[in-house]
């Protein structure tokens, strides 16, 4: 999987659930670079969403990366079935699982790339003992659960700081690390959200709740660019 250099992944958690793949012919054909793919479990979160079933059913409908955000707890069991549903990328929060370390490993083992979700409260520490299982650091931007929601602005600093430890990391000769957020991205802070460091970016309500994909995702793009102009 070759990936540019800054990703955008709408969030199909606000798509219209009765023609999901429809949906996502159509957000990938305005500019999508990954489906993000939000998996809860009325346990680890106060909401249910679709699984596995649905994955498979949506795969055939594009060659797009599927980013799968787990928010189930326990979280080994269902890897396997999503390895085999066509995720391409499977992330999870490591405080629903007993060993993440174990769990990073698993889903490599099933041919995915591996990654660590940060709620607003949950500290970075967790990354710094398995950077070379990780390919990707997703951090929440607002509370897990629902879309919709307000970007939360100390993320700013959180994501400044997941950079910070990326950089060391890949400088020292580690592999690279995405760094991804997801939570109340728009096209008016999404500028300020990759100055901050970010690379990939969920956006949920703020694509499908608009009439034209095309123009909201070329909007973003439009305003990544001006951040990366301006902190040259
Ligand atoms: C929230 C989900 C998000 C959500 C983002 O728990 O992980 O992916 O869909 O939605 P917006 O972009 O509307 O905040
Ligand atoms: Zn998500």
């Amino acid at each position: 999987m070759t990936l540019p250099e800054t990703c955008i992944a709408p969030s199909l958690l606000s798509a219209d659930f009765a023609r999901l793949g429809e949906e996502v012919r159509s957000v990938v054909a305005a500019g999508a670079d990954w489906i993000h793919f939000d998996v809860m479990d009325n346990h680890y979160v106060p909401n249910l969403t679709i699984g596995p079933m649905v994955c498979e059913a949506i795969r055939p409908h594009t060659d797009a990366p599927i980013d799968v955000h787990l928010m189930v707890e326990p979280v080994d069991a269902i890897i396997p079935q999503f390895a085999k549903a066509g995720a391409n990328i499977i992330t999870f929060h490591p405080e629903a699982s007993r060993h993440p370390d174990r769990t990073l490993a698993l889903i490599r083992d099933h041919g995915c790339k591996a990654g660590l979700v940060f709620n607003p409260a949950s500290p970075l520490h967790w990354m710094d003992h398995v950077m070379d299982k990780l390919d990707i650091v997703l951090l929440m931007s607002v509370n897990p659960g629902f879309g919709g929601q307000q970007f939360i602005p100390g993320t700013l600093q959180k994501l400044r700081e997941a950079r910070r430890r990326i950089d060391a990391w890949t400088q020292a000769g580690g592999a690279p690390i995405r760094l991804e957020i997801d939570g109340g991205v728009k096209v008016d802070n999404i500028g300020m959200i990759r100055a901050a460091g970010a690379d990939t970016f969920v956006a949920g309500s703020a694509i499908f709740g608009a009439e034209d994909y095309q123009s909201v995702i070329a909007a973003m793009r439009g305003e990544i660019a001006k951040a990366e102009t301006q902190s040259v």
